[in-house]
């Protein structure tokens, strides 16, 4: 297990673009393996998560093709070209093959659980697995709705992966969701592509829309209103050209990097900015960072901007509260946001976010024990966690270096990796190669930018 070590840094400056939307490039690439004819799909993510996608879509007898790798460090002006182009031959709705193998999602929950949905109405028996951390989160939440399609789905005890899914015809659903996951939905609206009739998923709070924005750019009729989403049935799905915008929650790693190290100085061109991933920016705003979007633009039904943040020397940012209805517009980067707090002078916040302790590990046990030996303050909930800043009623002396564990979850390593930068002294990463599940150049895009 590789282990990195970050020094601290001075300032961060540069342009660089993220790779690919890691939540787009999944459901794109699986609408271009169920949509007939050829899909050109454009920066497509980098993360070790949508390989496992393709990998899965290959064994399913889908005709891939990788055009071209990333190959060197890269501008903002390379947004489009930079990162992996796939061309994809789709055979239709009834053009998968039954898997010779089981199918590996490894570490990627929206693998397994589009892939269930997916999987549900085909005319053949397939069986998913995944990584041990895969193996521990929740599948009945796909399950449960599934079934009640028509889906016949046997699981591990408690509905944990192993997943064997007989495949069956399916009959349409309208379906409240009992927790807000785009996950779950998305699961839904793809099984729902074999059901007659509509299907209609309603939401507790609004997840993000990239399913139902990808389906209307395959072809299909998605309705939403208010937290009521709808797929017309009977939907002929056809290949497209897609360019997926930046990934957001990997930019955030670098916005905060740049927020923590004064008088920086960071463009990131061409990030997807959907509104129902970009509340992490208004908290940001509204704690008093200096951000600024340029060049905003819709592509393929989805927003997309270039994103600067310039610092000064004495930037305050004042800390706040992430309350429970905005949790699902900003979970992903909720690690980081927990991980600046220190930086902040009041401290951050974070109630109704029980889901962080069913990702890719304990989100809130794991970032506690790292960021307290780090010598931040912290308060554990069952929902959520306080960790105190630099100024207020519960003021936390300044971060030092320390040996730190993200127990393989990739965003944790990287939030850890952005508040080791302004420590003192040293900090030692343990398996830092996880980041890779979602940004396998993290590292070399941090160095690339940081100055020590
Ligand atoms: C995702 C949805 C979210 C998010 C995950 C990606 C998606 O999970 O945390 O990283 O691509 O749909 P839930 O659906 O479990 O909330």
């Amino acid at each position: 297990m590789a282990k990195k070590v970050v020094s601290p840094a001075r300032r961060l400056s540069g342009g660089i673009s993220v790779p690919g939307d890691k939540s787009i490039s999944h459901r794109v690439v699986i609408l271009a393996a169920l949509a007939e004819g050829l899909s050109e799909i454009h920066n497509f993510s980098p993360a070790a998560d949508c390989r496992s996608t393709l990998d899965c879509l290959r064994r399913l007898g889908v005709k891939i093709e990788v055009r071209e790798e990333k190959s060197q460090a890269h501008g903002p002006e390379s947004a489009d070209g930079g990162y992996p182009s796939l061309r994809i031959r789709g055979a239709g709705l009834a053009g998968w093959k039954k898997p010779g193998r089981t199918l590996d999602a490894e570490n990627s929950g929206t693998t397994m659980r589009l892939l269930a949905g997916a999987l549900a109405g085909q005319p053949f028996a397939s069986k998913m697995t995944g990584d041990a951390s895969l193996r521990r989160r929740p599948m009945r939440r796909v399950i449960e709705p599934l079934e009640q399609m028509g889906a016949r789905i046997r699981s591990r005890e408690g509905g944990f992966a192993p997943l064997e899914i007989a495949g069956s015809p399916l009959q349409s659903i309208q379906y409240a969701m009992p927790v807000a996951s785009a996950q779950v939905k998305s699961a839904v609206l793809l099984a729902g592509l074999f059901a007659q009739g509509s299907t209609a998923v309603l939401e507790p709070v609004r997840t993000r829309d990239h399913t139902e924005i990808a389906m209307r750019e395959f072809g299909a009729t998605v309705r939403r209103a208010g937290n009521r989403v709808e797929l017309a049935g009977g939907a002929r799905l056809r290949g497209r050209e897609i360019v997926v915008p930046g990934d957001l929650s990997s930019a955030v790693f670098l916005v905060c990097a740049a927020l923590i190290l004064p008088d920086s100085n960071l463009l990131l061109a061409g990030v997807g900015l959907n509104p129902t991933r970009s509340a992490v920016l208004d908290f940001l705003v509204q704690m008093g960072a200096p951000l600024r979007i340029a060049q905003l633009e819709e592509r393929h039904g989805e927003l997309i901007g270039n994103l600067e943040v310039v610092t000064g020397e004495g930037l305050r940012l004042r800390g706040g509260q992430v309350s429970p209805s905005g949790v699902p517009r900003l979970i992903d980067e909720l690690p980081m946001l927990a991980a600046l707090a220190p930086y902040t002078e009041l401290g951050i916040e974070i109630r109704g976010a029980q889901e962080l302790r069913v990702k890719e590990s304990d989100r809130i046990a794991v970032l506690s024990e790292n960021l307290r030996r780090m010598g931040a303050r912290v308060e554990e909930f069952p929902d959520g966690m306080r960790v105190a800043g630099r100024a207020g009623a519960d003021a936390a002396p300044p971060l030092h270096g320390a040996q730190v564990d993200p127990g393989g979850d990739h965003r944790l390593a990287m939030a850890l990796a952005v508040a080791a930068l302004g420590a003192s002294g040293e900090t030692t990463i343990r398996g830092a190669e996880c980041a890779a599940v979602s940004y396998p150049s993290f590292f070399t895009d941090l160095d690339s930018l940081v100055q020590r």
